[in-house]
C-alpha cells in the first residue's frame, strides 16, 4: 500500500511522525524510531528561556572578563533532557547524521525576541523543518486577544525572515476565531500547523495549599478536538496540517487523515509502548486501507473534511442540541 504523504513540502514515507518529546533526545532512540518506521522525528523543544539564560551568562562572562572556567558556572545546569542551545544544535546535527528521515527541530517561545535567530542556527545544523511552539497562557486581564495573536504572527514573521526551511506552528485550541487566525498565519508565511498543544493542567494540593504540576499522558479521547479542527481547517487553508494529541492507534491515524491531516504525530503511545508501536500501527493502517480498497493513503486524505462530509453541521453548532437530546438514562 502506498502510505506516502507530503508534509511541509517534505516527502514522507507514511504519516506517522514521532512528536516532540524526550524520545528525540537520544540518538539511539531516534535510530529505533526510524527502524520502526517513523516518517520523521520532531526534536524536543529548545526553550526561549534556555536561549536567554545562555545569552545572559555569555554577557556576564564578557563584562566580568572571566575565562571559560568561571563562565561555565554561570550557565544554568539544564534539567532533564533540556540541554541548552549549543548542545541542542549539536544534537540536531547528530540526529541528521544518524538517520535518513527528516529531522524537525522545535523551538518554544512566546515573543519575537533575539532567540528567534536560533531558528537560523537550527537550519544550519541541518534541520529539515522547524516547529514553533508558542505555548502561552494569556492571564493578563489587560491583554486583548488580538495582542496574543499578534505576538505569534510576529514570531512567524521573524523566523520566516531568518530561515528558508519550512516552518509549522504548534497551536493551542484557545483562539476565539481559530480558522481566521490560521489564515493569518498562512499569510505571514507559515507552512503548516500542528494541532494542538496540550496544556498540562496543574492540580491543587488542599492540605499544603500548593499548586501541583502533573504531567499525564493523553488518552484517545483527546483526538476528537483535533478531528473537528482538522476537518474545519483543511477545507479552508492551504497549510500542511499535523495532528498531535490523542493519536494512539491505526484507527486514530485513519480518522485524522480523513479529517485532513498530512501527518499524525504520536508521543504518549510511543512513551507507553515504545518505538515498535509505529510498526504495528503502520501494518494495521496498511491492512485497513487494503481491506477497504483504497489505492493510497493520499486518496483518503481530507475525505471527511468540512467541505466533503454529507452533513457539515455535525461538526459545528447544529449538532449540539441534537447531541444533548440524545442522552438517555
Ligand atoms: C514527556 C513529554 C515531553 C514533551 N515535550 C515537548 C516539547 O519539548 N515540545 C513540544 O512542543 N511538545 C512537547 N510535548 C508534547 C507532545 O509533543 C505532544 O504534543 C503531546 O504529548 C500530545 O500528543 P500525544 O497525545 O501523542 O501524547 C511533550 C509531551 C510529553 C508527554
Amino acid at each position: 500500500m502506498d502510505l506516502k504523504t507530503t508534509y511541509l513540502g517534505l516527502e514522507l514515507a507514511n504519516p506517522i511522525v514521532s512528536g516532540s518529546c524526550p524520545l528525540g533526545a537520544n540518538l539511539d532512540t531516534v535510530r529505533l524510531l526510524e527502524d520502526a518506521g517513523a516518517a520523521a522525528v520532531v526534536m524536543p523543544s529548545l526553550f526561549e528561556e534556555e536561549i536567554m539564560a545562555a545569552a545572559t551568562a555569555q554577557m556576564e562572562m564578557e563584562s566580568a572578563g572571566a575565562g571559560f572556567a568561571e563562565a561555565s558556572s554561570y550557565i544554568p545546569n539544564p534539567e532533564g533532557y533540556h540541554i541548552g542551545p549549543d548542545h541542542y544544535l549539536e544534537h540536531v546535527q547528530g540526529a541528521k547524521e544518524a538517520v535518513s528521515i527528516p529531522i524537525i527541530a522545535s523551538i518554544n517561545g512566546t515573543s519575537a525576541g533575539g532567540w528567534t535567530r536560533y531558528a537560523k542556527k537550527m537550519e544550519e545544523a541541518g534541520a529539515d523543518a522547524l516547529e514553533l511552539n508558542t505555548y502561552y497562557i494569556a492571564t493578563d486581564a489587560n491583554e486583548p486577544g488580538s495582542d496574543v495573536e499578534k505576538r505569534t504572527l510576529d514570531i512567524v514573521t521573524a523566523v520566516k525572515e531568518a530561515v528558508s526551511i519550512p516552518i509549522a506552528v504548534k497551536l493551542s485550541p484557545f483562539f476565539s476565531s481559530l480558522a481566521n487566525f490560521a489564515k493569518q498565519l498562512q499569510e505571514k508565511g507559515a507552512d503548516g500547523l500542528v494541532i494542538f498543544n496540550r496544556f498540562y493542567q496543574p492540580d491543587l494540593d488542599i492540605e499544603e495549599l500548593d499548586v501541583v504540576p502533573n504531567l499525564r499522558l493523553s488518552t484517545a479521547d483527546e483526538l476528537r478536538l483535533r478531528l473537528r479542527w482538522l476537518a474545519i481547517l483543511s477545507s479552508q487553508v492551504e497549510l500542511s496540517l499535523a495532528a498531535t494529541g490523542g493519536a494512539h492507534n491505526a484507527v486514530d491515524v485513519i480518522k485524522a487523515t480523513m479529517a485532513g491531516a498530512h501527518s499524525v504525530q504520536m508521543v504518549s503511545a510511543l512513551l507507553i509502548h515504545g518505538p515498535e508501536h509505529i510498526k504495528r500501527t503502520l501494518e494495521a493502517v496498511d491492512f485497513w486501507l487494503t481491506e477497504h480498497e483504497y489505492e493510497s493513503l493520499r486518496q483518503m486524505q481530507g475525505s471527511m473534511n468540512m467541505s466533503k462530509v454529507p452533513d457539515a453541521a455535525k461538526l459545528t453548532r447544529a449538532n449540539y442540541m441534537k447531541m444533548l437530546d440524545s442522552w438517555q438514562q
